[in-house]
């Protein structure tokens, strides 16, 4: 018997037509700028890719990998870098690619990381900000959409690695508590 349930939350025709909003904003701030996208993996990869195909606007794009290690709730110190990004950054106006800011702290790592590599500029995309367990106050400069909570998985987004292939964004409901992430 299955211990959970899939409760749609967004279409995949929701966040195409919110990505081509996101992608004109983005196409007419960056235009005559160097832009680097840099996704992060896993989660970003395909947002990343669906956003870059909606840009007017050339875009080098790289990618970097966190882990977190232990609950994100605990510190900090807990997000480590497993694969750093290859391009150089130098004079560079860099948008990182996020699927989904929670705790704050996967970007405020990164947002940290990526300045030290003389950019001339960093900003924040997130499909969703889901603001219910932020502890580090980030700014996301472009928002898909604002999902206060809920584990959501679908679209780049797993719960133990299942479920992101799928097209759209699902809630996962546990009907055991003691599965919760
Ligand atoms: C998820 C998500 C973000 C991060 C956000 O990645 O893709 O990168 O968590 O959480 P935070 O705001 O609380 O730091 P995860 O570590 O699950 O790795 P994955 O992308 O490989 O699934």
């Amino acid at each position: 018997m299955s211990e959970y349930k899939l409760r749609p939350v967004i279409t995949y025709n929701r966040i195409q037509s919110k990505i081509r909003e996101i992608a004109k904003t983005i196409s007419a701030q960056y235009k005559d700028k160097n832009l680097v996208m840099v996704g992060i993996l896993k989660g970003a990869f395909i947002f990343l890719a669906d956003l870059v195909r909606e840009l007017s606007i050339p875009v080098e794009i790289d990618f970097i990998r966190l882990a977190s290690y232990g609950t994100k709730a605990e510190s900090s110190g807990s997000v480590q870098l497993t694969k750093d990004i290859e391009l150089p950054l130098e004079g560079k106006d860099v948008v990182i690619v996020e699927d989904i800011v929670d705790t704050g702290y996967t970007l405020e790592f990164l947002v940290d990381h990526l300045k030290k590599k003389n950019p001339r500029s960093v900003k924040v995309c997130a499909l969703v900000d889901k603001s219910e367990r932020r502890t580090c106050p980030v700014k996301i400069d472009f928002t898909g959409f604002k999902i206060p909570r809920g584990f959501l998985v679908g679209y780049g987004l797993d719960f133990s690695e299942k479920f992101r292939y799928l097209k759209d964004v699902y809630e996962i409901i546990f009907e055991k508590e003691s599965n919760k992430k």
